[in-house]
């Protein structure tokens, strides 16, 4: 047996832990014998002293063993594809990616997470849609995706209860933003759930954790592409820009809305941008054998024909949820931040907005904290916009006039106007594989 303190000094120190001792700790863990502030402490611990590729292998792999494993592809007889996000501000990409790549024939089965610090996460979002259930047994997970084509579901007490318990933890005790935690929590569920090949989109600039850079960001996707080669996984690596919110809805009920809209081909243009070029991509891994340049073609024809929208739909209902975007929560207050001059939006702070969100109500601070699935913020300005005095930036959604004072404050904060138009890239950065 271990000693967890001795564990937790060793990193602290900055030494080196066996394999072993990893997945004593993890798996003690998951089953209740370590608790919380040991974990949190060896969580911090990593923060300031990492690990390094053995290690996160170690950690990856006790935590895919920490509960029961599938094989997704074998029960269907088709390669499954999956898709991960490292988390980011306004993104709700999967949950308009799964239904198109599932329109075109092609299997989905993703296992997804909840928000983390100031980004949100696909379940919580998910969980705005009244009716909607995320926590599925395998078996129904598995005849979801058999049936209907698509599912996503949370981490369980069955499914990498590791994860869920650490990712809880890590939300709130400020260890979000560390390489291996990420890789190895995302790595975990893809893993486990037995997917033949993952788009990453690895979130780079001021909201992706740790204001990542387009460096660390390969640093990152690097090494989780290692640990899906070493699971025999094919994974492809996005690096995306996370500078200022994706799309324009941040908050749960709100990007659900947003979501809806770019099935159905009426999408922000840079989360339209981000949906297609993962859907091509997740296609070109497919069984269909054809390349990214078909994948564009078959997504765009999807969304044009009404099959995504349809897809989206049976999926929705097949977990319990109600598809109708006019039964999604409300908030009550709804406040517009307006322009305090003309000029052009040289920056939209990506970070700032998500703690606006969060603070509003949309994400967690302790473990135990309810979310407000209703607040958020719609960014209608974003970099680049042409703005006169007196223009609606943004609006914020609150649940009563105090939070939506302090919201409009701070999502006005976030913007700055210039009179020259800012050098502009597109959403895709880099790919790696
Ligand atoms: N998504 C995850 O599943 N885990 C992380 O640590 C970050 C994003």
């Amino acid at each position: 047996m271990i000693r967890v303190p001795e564990v937790i000094e060793r990193k602290r120190d900055g030494g080196e832990l066996a394999d072993e001792e990893i997945s004593e700790l993890v798996l003690g863990y998951s089953r209740g014998d370590v608790p919380d502030y040991q974990m949190a402490a060896w969580c911090m611990a990593v923060f300031f002293r990492g690990l390094n590729g053995r290690e996160t292998h170690a950690l990856t792999d006790a935590m895919v063993r920490s509960g029961d494993t599938l094989d997704l592809g074998a029960a269907l007889g088709r390669r499954v594809v999956d898709k991960h996000s490292t988390g980011g501000v306004g993104d709700k990409t999967s949950i308009a990616v799964a239904p198109i790549v599932a329109a075109c024939g092609v299997p989905v089965g993703k296992m997804s997470g909840r928000g983390l610090a100031h980004s949100g996460g696909t379940l919580d979002k998910l969980e705005s849609i009244p009716g909607m259930r995320v926590e599925l047994s395998i078996d129904a997970f598995i005849e979801q995706v058999r049936d209907i084509g698509l599912a996503i579901v949370g981490q369980t007490d069955d499914l990498v209860p590791a994860d869920k318990k650490i990712y809880a933890l890590r939300d709130v005790t400020a260890t979000v933003d560390i390489n291996p935690l990420i890789a190895s929590s995302i790595m975990s569920k893809k893993i486990a759930t037995g997917a033949g090949a993952v788009v990453l989109d690895v979130k780079v600039g001021d909201g992706a954790h740790g204001k990542r850079t387009l460096d660390e960001g390969r640093v990152l996707g690097e090494q989780m592409i290692d640990l899906g080669r070493r699971a025999g996984l094919e994974v492809v690596c996005l690096l995306t820009d996370m500078d200022q919110p994706l799309g324009a809805a941040v908050g749960n009920a709100l990007e659900i809305r947003e979501a809806v809209d770019t099935i159905g081909g009426k999408g922000p243009p840079d989360f339209t941008e981000l949906v297609v070029d993962a859907c091509a991509r997740l296609l070109a891994l497919s069984d269909l054998e054809i390349d990214v340049e078909e994948g564009r073609r078959r997504t765009e024809a999807a969304i044009a024909d009404g099959s995504a929208t349809a897809a989206y739909e049976r999926w929705i209902r097949a977990q319990g949820g109600d598809p109708d975007v006019s039964v999604l929560p409300a908030a009550p207050v709804v406040r517009e931040v307006l322009a305090p001059r003309a000029g052009i939006v040289s920056r939209l702070g990506a970070l700032a907005v998500g703690v606006a969100a969060l603070e509003l109500g949309g994400g967690r601070r302790t473990k135990e904290d309810e979310i407000d699935h209703a607040v958020g913020v719609v960014c209608h300005a974003k970099r680049g916009a042409a703005v006169g005095q007196g223009d609606v930036l943004a609006e914020v959604h609150a649940r009563d006039e105090q939070s939506a004072e302090r919201g409009t404050a701070a999502v006005l904060a976030a913007y700055e106007l210039d009179d020259e138009v800012p050098r502009e890239h597109g959403i895709l950065l880099d790919v790696i594989s």
